[in-house]
């Protein structure tokens, strides 16, 4: 695993976007909780964002791609809304250790 920020770089109800091995990848802080996706919507196999760590929709309720309004949720990546509705983010084996965040292999998109 890859030590990759600290919980203090997140802000509460939101993500900042980071690289590992070779992908971009989103990690969000969530009712106090870190959740972490590779940062690729399943519509278009594209990035969720359009500014810089940029993520959740305007209620900081879900998180939201730019694309097209898909809406995901944050504790498993499925999407709810949108054009791909019952498809979901991909993982990314994520742990906290003390105040760091650490995140594992990164998956390959399917
Ligand atoms: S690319 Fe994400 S909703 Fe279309």
């Amino acid at each position: 695993m890859e030590h990759i920020c600290n919980l203090d770089d997140i802000e509460h109800e939101s993500a900042r976007e980071f690289q590992k091995d070779g992908q971009p990848i989103l990690v969000a802080k969530f009712d106090g909780q870190i959740h972490a996706y590779i940062n690729w919507c399943p519509h278009l196999g594209i990035e969720l964002n359009f500014m810089p760590d940029e993520f959740m929709d305007s209620d900081k309720q879900f998180i939201m791609c730019a694309n097209h309004g898909a809406l995901f949720e944050v504790q498993t990546g499925h999407c709810l809304s949108g054009p791909c509705l019952g498809d979901k983010l991909v993982p990314v084996p994520v742990e906290v250790r003390g105040e760091q965040v650490w995140l594992g292999e990164v998956p390959e998109p399917a």
